[in-house]
């Protein structure tokens, strides 16, 4: 009886490790968590009774006692060593040619492309099948024993072969790999963090190695840790493969979880080209890489290549440019925005991101520095990413000294020292002085900009001049100025102030669209103010009509049709449009351009990637004329999406959402 529940249990350990697997590897389940919980439950059951039967692979046993102080240290079987960086494809065939030189075999070498995870190294130890130690990887030659914490990270096996019809692995094998947490799953925890009212964490790679390294498994538990192997480290009591992508392979059969985008390749060139396009579309990957790795195949050759160091020869990290870099809080600044909103800035010491020099961050805004309590004088981490504008994620806490003074938000607007407000249940702060210089400034510099009245030389520092001088105290102003008054300023001779008045003048024939964006209107930008235009066809209509009327216009939504209402309402804007009227500035859509009709009358697009003839306004021009609509966005409402030349995420969003995708020349067929 009892051995028959013995042989019972030895099944069901080895039934939840293999759904654990198929599960947390594979991610790919064959039973439901109602089936697992079952079985789980059944085990439990059995343990009760039989607490001298439990071995340290039952899946029970995941998270186990805390580490009494601090972690024991583990000497490792050979040396975890590192690797040298290669920055771009040149860089990495200078690496071909100097091994080659050392071996005629390189000259027929296969490559292993695979990608660099940005975590925690950790080394794993399996004496016949069993899971019994794991370490840090430490200074490459002692590490910290970390077994309890690795445990509960599901996704190493606790037996191998994880399915009995996986090969029988060498009585003693170790093993290599990185731990991490996922993207995807570092957000939802910092969501559920940041819901309970809790400090949330500041990266991944942090966050996991953190959580590797503390004393308590149950914490570590609770952390979404996982992993990929790509090396072994040592063997004895068996064979193991000597090439790299044999040992991919291998390490996969085991059942340890192994990375699915590596591949090999006959040549450096296209492992290079391989390569570059992860450094281009990194976040398609579900972690942070800082690079791929790219490794001889022939383990017994690169071997034999030896090592510079700890770098061995035979392997080079192909490193993306950083995004994420420490630097020092100088102080914050707080920026007054067009409509009065206070915005905190950081101001750094100088620090490169991914080949640019970043001196000022933003932080967002000021409850964002609260919580996170960032100090000035503190080291901050930094990120820039694709086309984000450099934050500071926050602090490293500890890197502090105890100097680092903590921030209070301005009670007076920095540009013109009146009171600040807050408006209930908004983090933004406001200047509501609408006689404030810094808002006058932006709101300038927004009007004459390239997408709103196009005037050409008048920059920043013009327009401070201006204001400064008292010349313009609103953008009404601009046209009237005179050439006198210019001559005034410093830096202003004859051809200066007439090329300026000259562009000034032009600006008075720019479409109504154009003035439209330029008023700065919250919510309007280009779109809409195009279907403003067309739907009005001046602005004398469009500051008549009502927020039931616009609502009627498509993407026109209740805070918007308010905004619009609200900004012709006001008095100052009233008299604002009085004066541009008078100074010429009162244009006409003229009727054959209101509201085309044609074939793509109703109709919604966008436009992703370049296009092979058509420029994007080409694009647009095309697509209106025909009347129907171009917008940014790809949502559920688009007709098509026009498809270019490396397309950003708008192509992945249409293609999740159904939308229909089209190229160029089907965009012209269709007009017929
Ligand atoms: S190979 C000889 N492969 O990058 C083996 N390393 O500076 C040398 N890493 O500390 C390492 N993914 O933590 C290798 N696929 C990968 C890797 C990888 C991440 C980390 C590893 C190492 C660092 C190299």
């Amino acid at each position: 009886m009892a051995e028959k529940l013995l042989s019972r249990y030895e099944e069901l350990k080895a039934q939840i490790n293999f759904h654990n697997y198929r599960y947390h590897v594979l991610d790919a389940p064959i039973i439901s968590d109602l089936e697992y919980d079952r079985l789980l439950n059944e085990l439990k059951k059995i343990e009760a009774d039989h607490a001298d039967w439990i071995t340290p692979d039952s899946p029970t046993q995941r998270a186990g006692a805390k580490v009494s102080e601090k972690f024991e240290k583990v000497r490792h079987p050979a040396p975890i060593l590192s690797l040298a960086n290669a920055f771009g494809g040149d860089d990495a065939r200078a690496w071909l040619e100097r091994i080659k030189k050392l071996d005629d075999r390189v000259e027929k070498a296969k490559f292993v492309v695979e990608p660099k995870i940005d975590g925690l190294s950790v080394v794993l130890h399996y004496r016949d099948g069993q899971f019994v130690q794991g370490a840090t990887r430490g200074d490459g030659e002692v590490g910290e024993d970390i077994t309890s914490n690795l445990r509960t990270i599901r996704a190493i096996p606790l037996r191998i072969p994880v399915d009995s019809k996986g090969p029988k692995p060498p009585s003693y094998l170790v093993v290599r790999g990185e731990a991490f947490i996922p993207i995807q799953d570092f957000e939802k925890l910092n969501k559920r963090l940041e819901e309970a009212g809790e400090k949330t964490y500041l990266n991944p790679r942090n966050t996991a190695a953190g959580s590797l390294r503390q004393l308590d498994p149950v914490l570590t538990a609770s952390r979404p840790i996982t992993l990929l192997v790509y090396q072994i480290v040592h063997s004895e009591g068996g064979k193991v493969p000597t090439s790299q992508w044999e040992i991919l392979e291998y390490l996969k059969s085991l059942g340890f979880p192994v990375t699915d985008i590596s591949k090999r390749f006959n040549d450096l060139e296209p492992a290079i080209a391989y390569t570059e396009t992860f450094d281009k579309g990194r976040d398609t990957l579900p972690y942070e890489a800082d690079g791929m790795v790219i490794k001889i195949d022939d383990l017994t050759l690169a071997a034999d290549l030896g090592f510079v160091g700890k770098d061995p020869r035979g392997a080079i990290a192909f490193k993306f440019p950083a995004r994420e870099v420490t630097t020092t809080l100088l102080g914050i600044d707080a920026e007054v925005g067009r409509t009065g909103v206070l915005t905190p800035r950081a101001s750094l010491e100088a620090v490169e991101i991914g080949g640019v020099v970043v001196r000022n961050a933003t932080l967002h805004n000021f409850d964002y520095i609260a919580e996170k309590d960032i100090r000035i004088g503190d080291r901050v981490l930094i990120k820039r990413a694709g086309e984000v504008i450099p934050y500071v994620i926050g602090p490293v806490v500890d890197a502090r000294s105890g100097k680092e003074k903590k921030y209070k938000p301005p009670t007076k607007c920095p540009a013109c020292g009146q009171d600040v407000e807050h408006i209930e249940g908004e983090v933004a702060w406001y200047c509501v002085n609408a006689a404030c210089p810094a808002q006058l400034v932006r709101n300038v510099e927004h009007f004459v900009s390239r997408g709103a009245m196009d005037i050409v030389g008048l920059g920043i520092k013009i327009v401070e001049q201006l204001i400064e001088a008292e010349l313009v105290k609103d953008v009404a102003d601009l046209f009237t100025l005179k050439k006198s008054q210019l001559l005034g300023l410093e830096g202003f001779a004859e051809k200066k102030a007439e090329n300026l008045l000259g562009s000034i003048e032009q600006a008075k024939g720019q479409s109504l669209n154009r003035l439209i964006v330029a008023l700065g209107i919250h919510g309007v930008g280009e779109v809409m103010a195009g279907d403003l235009a067309r739907t009005y066809g001046n602005l004398s209509a469009l500051s008549k009509t009502t927020t039931d009327e616009l609502r009627q216009i498509e993407g026109v939504g209740p805070n918007i049709a308010e905004s619009i209402v609200d900004w012709f309402a006001r008095p100052a804007n009233q008299k604002l449009l009085k004066k541009l009227k008078s100074a010429g500035l009162d244009p006409q859509m003229k009727a054959d351009e209101k509201k085309k009709e044609g074939a793509f009358t109703g109709m919604t697009f966008v436009v992703t990637g370049t296009l092979p003839n058509f420029s994007r306004d080409d694009a647009k021009e095309f697509i209106e004329s025909n009347g129907g609509k171009v917008t940014d966005s790809v949502s559920k409402k688009t007709s098509y999406l026009v498809l270019g030349e490396n397309p950003g995420s708008k192509f992945e969003k249409a293609k999740s959402l159904g939308v229909k995708i089209i190229d160029e020349a089907e965009l012209k067929r269709l007009t017929g």
